[in-house]
């Protein structure tokens, strides 16, 4: 007999060696990193993370050196300090700005682990930031513990990785309006978007059911805007065969000044762009409820107790676009995004069409119809928001009556929005409902899960989208800025309600955004995504098991 005894142990190593490419080596954590980096060599050894180990740190990314000795602390019980140079010899992990390195773009990072060092070079912040996210997935997931654990070895395997984002806009909104989501959760939710490399995070501030941001010149948006007294139970259907049930438990709450700068500042050093969205004209019945002058008819409106689509939309007045210019004003005093959202979707003009004034105001600009009355609010805001250097985002209905000329589009209802506004020379994002609205059902069996919107995005359907339609010429895909996934929350009353919905399709598109396509491939994702969830289930996310709820 040959495999007997002590000797079968070395054969083995060999065997599983020459099985299992290097980077596809299946021990738990080394190929795990979601999403999947651009290239990736592993060596033979490991990095021993130990208490005297250091950061090493440039100047300009010592915030990212602190954020990575605060994140390694918990778990390990070692406080690593942070220097601006290297004691030779000290097992280290390096984290330098590279300009040589340009070629990896804004965000990019090289990340090279040998059994003295761990380096991460790249030629921005951002890069440095992201590098450190990949190194954290690369330690056993208990290092996402945030109490001492012992018996673990805080090992990194040698590796040499060289990565850059596929798209620039990397994201998720979640609709703070139809539920508030507390501040903790929001703080919560974007370290959950950075450990995946994505930027942006949309929050959708205001909609009929709540006004939830803080306006200084306008304190009832929030005193009356962010309370409503009841909520719907059950689904809209109900209407139409019975009377809507409500549970009769006030809801409400807002975002002070101080709590979205707070936000803001935390996404920032998170390297997340925080997307304010301001909806208008429509999505408007809270604001109106709070400022009835806003509004098109006599009639006093309650902050909307029920969901979808309400008629009640802003006035097209003078005084509304000052109104609205106002509250402009204060969230970009708020929020530095380059991107300002102002929603336009849904706006139904059954009010407009029977609204003396609106009809007026159309003869008076030389308008068509409703239609280009909304082009001409759009425009206005464009105007706006282009004077004081910023640009404004809007869902793709903002097409229907004329594209501002400096407008951005995020393409909800399909791709056609998308490919129309990319055609005409303007950048768009791509959130078509089909791939990207986490607000479906998980399952086709929907009865299993927890009450939702409806309709039904599998996890292998969002990780298989290709935001870049083909429809689109090649001299203009770069219109193209990436892709988000929506959080619409009628249906997710608690942040463990949200967390069920975007995990872990959330970790499927961030690998869309970031990952080149050729490198995508579904079922060695879900091998990644087995360690990715123990990460999740020691922070405390109520994603939703592969094999359906717990
Ligand atoms: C949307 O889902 N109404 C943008």
């Amino acid at each position: 007999m040959i495999c007997c005894g002590r000797s079968v142990f070395p054969l083995m190593a060999v065997v599983v060696m020459l099985l299992f490419p290097l980077d596809t080596f299946p021990l738990d954590r080394q190929a795990s990193i979601i999403p999947k980096p651009v290239q990736m060599t592993f060596q033979s050894g490991l990095f021993r993370l130990a208490p005297g180990t250091i950061i090493v740190a440039d100047s300009a990314v010592l915030a990212e050196a602190h954020i990575l000795a605060r994140e390694l602390e918990p778990a390990t019980g070692y406080w690593l300090e942070v220097k601006r140079s290297a004691v030779s010899g000290a097992p280290r992990i390096e984290m330098k700005i590279d300009p040589t390195l340009v070629k990896l773009g804004e965000e990019g990072y090289r990340l090279t682990v040998t059994t003295k060092s761990i380096v991460i070079r790249a030629p921005k912040a951002a890069g440095i930031y992201y590098g450190s996210r990949s190194l954290l997935q690369l330690l056993p997931p208990e290092i996402f513990r945030q109490a001492r654990v012992s018996g673990v070895e805080w090992t990194v395997p040698c590796v040499q990785i060289e990565d850059y984002p596929r798209f620039q806009w990397r994201g998720a909104m979640l609709d703070a309006s139809r539920h508030f989501m507390p501040k903790e959760f929001v703080k919560k939710f974007i370290d959950l978007l950075a450990l995946q490399k994505m930027n942006s995070f949309h929050w959708h501030l205001t909609d009929d059911q709540g006004w939830r941001l803080e306006i200084k010149k306008y304190p009832k948006l929030t005193e009356v805007g962010a309370w409503r007294k009841e909520t719907l139970v059950g689904h809209l259907e109900h209407r139409s065969s019975t009377e809507p049930k409500f549970d009769g438990i006030p809801h409400g709450g807002f975002y002070t000044r101080d709590d979205a700068r707070e936000i803001v500042e935390y996404a920032h050093e998170r390297h997340i762009n925080v997307v304010p969205e301001i909806e208008m004209p429509g999505h408007a019945q809270a604001a109106i409820a709070a400022y009835p002058e806003l509004g098109n008819t006599a009639t006093r409106l309650e902050v909307s107790p029920i969901w979808g689509i309400s008629e009640n939309i802003f006035n097209p007045k003078e005084s509304t676009i000052l109104f609205l210019e106002d509250v402009l004003t204060e969230v970009m005093e708020i929020f530095p995004s380059k991107f300002i959202h102002t929603g336009g979707d849904e706006a139904v003009k059954v009010q407009w069409k029977a609204s003396p004034d609106a009809q007026a105001r159309i003869k008076e600009l030389g308008l068509k119809d409703e239609e280009e009355l909304q082009g001409y609010f759009t425009r206005r805001m464009d105007e706006f928001l282009t004077a004081k250097g910023r640009r404004l985002i809007g869902w793709d209905e903002i097409l229907e009556g004329g594209l501002a000329p400096n407008a951005t589009v995020m393409s909800w209802r399909g791709e056609k929005g998308g490919i129309a506004a990319a055609k005409a020379g303007h950048d768009v994002v791509m959130a078509p409902t089909d791939y990207t609205y986490l607000d479906y059902y998980q399952s086709k069996e929907a009865s299993k899960e927890p009450l939702g919107i409806g309709d039904y995005l599998p996890l292998d359907v969002v990780y298989n989208y290709e935001p870049i339609p083909t429809e689109i010429p090649a001299d203009f895909t770069g219109h193209v800025l990436g892709s988000q996934g929506q959080l619409w929350t009628e249906y997710m009353a608690t942040p463990k309600n949200v967390e069920y919905m975007a995990f872990p399709r959330l970790a499927a598109l961030s690998e869309v955004t970031w990952t080149p396509r050729e490198k995508k491939d579904y079922s060695e994702f879900l091998t990644r995504l087995e360690t990715y969830l123990k990460r999740l289930t020691i922070l405390d996310v109520n994603y939703r098991a592969l094999d359906g709820p717990k």
